[in-house]
């Protein structure tokens, strides 16, 4: 079973074991790391990914650095290490999210002799273990959408599962509670170029759990839609700004223009510290883009032509008018937009 599988574990000798994805499904490797540097470096290259397991993972490195912190200077050296975390990448927030929650627990010890290293230790657990409960809360949400109607196939993009989060997943995370409850017959899962984490752990972690999967290349997936048989696109998030726009893996924006299309409905499912109210819309999202090999090769073989231009941006923004609903832990917005997302805000912030 897959579905508690934590790609991050923090390990009694104070170290962090990432389950390096790059090798999945044909190797299972970890990779033991100590240095925020580290931390810093695994996100870059995509040991860990997916928005909340990437805040997980820069929240245990901002612990790694307290460890090694020591003299008066402490303070500053944990300031240099969270920048170069939140250097990592740049896309999904909850990256910067989870660095602000480490942020504060530094600030109010700021004037201490050493560095909270057990206050942050607990923090970044916090933040894994409460991760885990909001995709077990937005599993139980999501089913309740799906379960207004006959059970049908669905289509998810990308990985956001146990994988990409504290366990149990986002998008997939519904797909996993749903298939529990009856409530979906059929799981289809795009390839998810150019890095596969649809092919390479979206399929791979559903079969594992023997939940019937297909794989299809990402442009098949007009076909597939056009085919009336997929009730919901569901997909997850990096980022959701003010008016709902969703910033997701490379070619969601695209499946969500078919989706409306053919009259499949849309549903992101994100935590709400993927929401970033600080962003009026998905125009101000900074898009990473990543190295040309991505496209110039598969594996060692060259597949481009020697020198060519190439443009690789990994997320793209779904306006927030092609998605039908929003599912986060606190609830549901459907047709989101900037004021439903307000009021919805308010209204589920308990503070
Ligand atoms: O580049 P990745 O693999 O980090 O991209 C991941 C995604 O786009 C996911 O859909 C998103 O982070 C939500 S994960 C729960």
């Amino acid at each position: 079973m897959t579905a508690h599988l934590t790609p991050i574990r923090w390990c009694d000798d104070d170290s962090l074991e990432l389950l390096d994805q790059r090798w999945l499904p044909s190797r299972r490797e970890t990779l033991r790391i100590d240095t925020a540097e580290a931390a810093a470096e695994a996100i870059t290259a995509m040991v860990v990914r997916g928005a909340p397991a990437i805040g997980i993972t820069a929240a245990y490195g901002v612990v790694l650095a307290a460890r090694q912190a020591t003299g008066p200077e402490w303070p500053a050296r944990l300031d240099a290490a969270m920048t170069r975390l939140g250097a990592s990448r740049p896309t999904a927030i909850n990256l910067f999210w989870a660095l602000e929650r480490m942020r504060a627990v530094i600030t109010a010890h700021r004037h201490a002799d050493a560095p909270p290293v057990e206050r942050l230790l607990e923090t970044a657990r916090d933040i894994q273990r409460q991760d885990l409960a909001d995709c077990l809360a937005m599993g139980a949400y999501g089913a309740e959408l799906l379960a207004r109607e006959a059970p049908k196939a669905v289509m998810t993009h990308c990985n956001t599962g146990a994988l990409a989060t504290g366990g149990h997943g986002t998008a997939l995370g519904v797909i996993r509670t749903a298939w529990d409850r009856g409530l979906i017959t059929h799981v289809h899962a795009n390839e998810t170029r150019p890095w596969l984490q649809g092919a390479r752990l979206t399929a791979w972690e559903l079969a594992e759990e023997r939940i019937p999967v297909t794989l299809a290349v990402d442009s098949a997936a007009s076909l597939l839609l056009a085919q009336g048989k997929i009730g919901w696109l569901i997909v997850g998030a990096d980022r959701v700004t003010a008016n709902g726009d969703v910033a997701n893996k490379i070619g969601t924006f695209a499946l969500a223009v078919q989706a409306r299309h053919f009259g499949v409905k849309v549903m992101v499912v994100a935590p709400t510290s993927t929401f970033d109210a600080s962003l009026a819309s998905g125009d101000d999202i900074p898009i990473e883009t990543r190295e040309s090999r991505e496209l110039t090769h598969q594996g060692e073989r060259v597949v481009a032509p020697d020198g060519i231009d190439i443009y690789n941006p990994v997320f793209d923004v779904t306006p927030a008018g092609l998605i039908d609903v929003i599912v986060s832990e606190k609830g549901v917005i459907e047709s989101p937009d900037r004021n439903s997302l307000a009021a919805w805000l308010d209204a589920s912030d308990p503070g």
